[in-house]
């Protein structure tokens, strides 16, 4: 470690899921593993790399070589991005959940005769959004990932425009793929010049890949 295309470049990775509680024990999530994440950082590291990696909850273990922050919702992860900059470049590969319950109950909601539980929703900030539109420091590269299970192509290119981002990864998460919690991916890496369909490879192979074309951005 240390030494590397990006010796000393400081780079920011989103990874894992958001939990956002309901009360005290009981939290809304998602099925991301983190894999995805964890590999990219430590590619990144192994490029020579300074990472600050913000994971949410996962049992993959993060990479060696890295500044690990943990947190667990979505505003959480914000601020800790946030906190973060500057950056030279922000890869965001957290499944952030999109809402988030108002007001999480201080106490265990108790099972009770007169009633189910109503859970009432709030919209979570967009990282990636948030960080792509920033006025002041903007990371040089800002890459997203799109989990998409129809016309992955269409959706991953509208979204790039939508969010304001560099690039996205998007992916077939259709569950017929066993992407999602799997060792393989299979990504189209979708830049300002169009979509690069990357064979089907180990997410190592894919974080690999991905870290080697940030390094020619970067450098
Ligand atoms: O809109 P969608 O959730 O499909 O976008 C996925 C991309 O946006 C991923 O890169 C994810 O990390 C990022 N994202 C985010 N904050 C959110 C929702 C998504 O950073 N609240």
């Amino acid at each position: 470690l240390g030494n590397g295309p990006l010796r000393g470049r400081r780079v920011l990775v989103t990874s894992g899921p958001t939990h956002e509680p309901i009360d005290p024990v009981r939290y809304i999530a998602n099925r991301s593993s983190g894999a995805q994440g964890t590999a990219i950082a430590g590619a990144l590291a192994a490029l020579g790399a300074q990472v600050i990696f913000v994971t949410g909850p996962s049992t993959v273990p993060p990479p060696d070589g890295v500044t690990v922050i943990r947190v667990e919702t979505a505003q959480e992860m914000l601020a800790a991005v946030e906190q973060a900059l500057p950056v030279e470049a922000a890869i965001c590969a957290a499944a952030v959940a999109d809402w988030r319950v108002t007001s999480a109950s201080e106490s265990k909601i108790k099972k009770t005769k007169s009633g189910l539980p109503v859970l009432e929703f709030a919209e979570n900030p967009d990282i990636l959004a948030t960080l792509s539109q920033r006025a002041e420091s903007r990371p040089r590269l800002v890459v997203g990932f799109a989990a998409e299970t129809d016309d992955v192509i269409d959706n991953a290119t509208a979204k790039r425009v939508r969010k304001g981002c560099d690039w996205i990864v998007a992916n077939d998460v259709r569950p017929s793929t066993g992407i999602m919690g799997g060792t393989e991916n299979a990504v189209t890496l979708i830049t300002a010049d169009g979509a690069e369909e990357w064979p089907r490879m180990g997410k190592h192979q894919v974080a690999e890949l991905l870290a080697a074309r940030i390094a020619t951005v970067l450098t």
